[in-house]
């Protein structure tokens, strides 16, 4: 397996790798700054290769902090890998991350954000959104890097295959095909509906992203407040109605 690197935004690196196994890209962010930022850190079987891409941009071993959404092994299954060989590195999570997974997985203490906090890394800023249950786990948070108006918004936007690496056409309508796609399939109902979705995004579509960079698919360039909306009502059309 090999990765692809693309710059989506000034120094926000996608690191993408289609894994054939899956049919999708599994897609790390890698931010390059003066404290450098990893947005998920791939399957740790993926590790080596992850690595590799990260080692094309910067000194590995200088990452600073890990940051992902919710508590999967695409998200952080490689995390204490990570940890092994960056040793100022430390994980970013919610509350609920740390004091439920985190502070038990990781080997190295991890760092909570509250709803809202900012950590600058240096000319980035990364606002955290605490976001329970969006794109889905308890423990869920996505974060907003206001330097470069950059949602790192997990699978929110899943889009199957290997796409391009950012689009500025239609990304909802991608997505929403791959929901309706997803209701019949075996990996059904990963999205919980609940009362605090449609708010959730409606909150994330008030930052007003100009880039929305997607863990499963393409980047997305443009319009990010619009396209957040239109999956909010993509999402209550099609998840918020009990199938009885
Ligand atoms: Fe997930
Ligand atoms: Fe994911």
């Amino acid at each position: 397996m090999q990765s692809n690197v693309t710059e989506i935004a000034s120094d926000i690196y996608r690191i993408s790798t289609f894994h054939p196994d899956y049919g999708i890209q599994f897609n790390q962010f890698l931010i390059k700054d003066a404290q450098p930022f990893l947005m998920h850190t791939g399957f740790k079987k993926m590790f080596s290769t992850t690595r590799e891409a990260v080692a094309s941009i910067i000194d590995p071993t200088k990452l600073r902090w890990i940051g992902f959404s919710h508590f999967e092994p695409d998200e952080c299954g490689a995390l204490n890998e990570w940890l092994g060989i960056a040793p100022q590195a430390q994980a970013l999570g919610s509350f609920v991350g740390a004091m439920v997974m985190l502070n038990d997985f990781a080997d190295r203490a991890p760092r909570v954000l509250k709803d809202g906090e900012v950590l600058s890394i240096g000319q980035h800023r990364l606002r955290f959104l605490s976001t329970p249950q969006v794109p889905h786990g308890w423990d869920a948070g996505l974060y907003f890097d206001e330097t470069t108006r950059t949602l790192l918004c997990s699978d929110l936007f899943f889009q199957p295959g290997d796409p391009e690496p950012l689009t500025e056409s239609d990304i909802t309508g991608r997505a929403k095909e791959a929901i309706v796609g997803g209701l019949t399939g075996p990996m059904a109902k990963d999205m919980p509906y609940t009362p605090y979705t449609d708010s959730t995004l409606r909150r994330l579509a008030a930052l007003a992203p100009t880039t929305l960079a997607t863990m499963h698919g393409s980047s997305f360039h443009g319009d990010g407040q619009k396209a957040i909306l239109d999956l909010a009502t993509i999402l209550k059309e099609l998840l918020s109605k009990s199938d009885g």
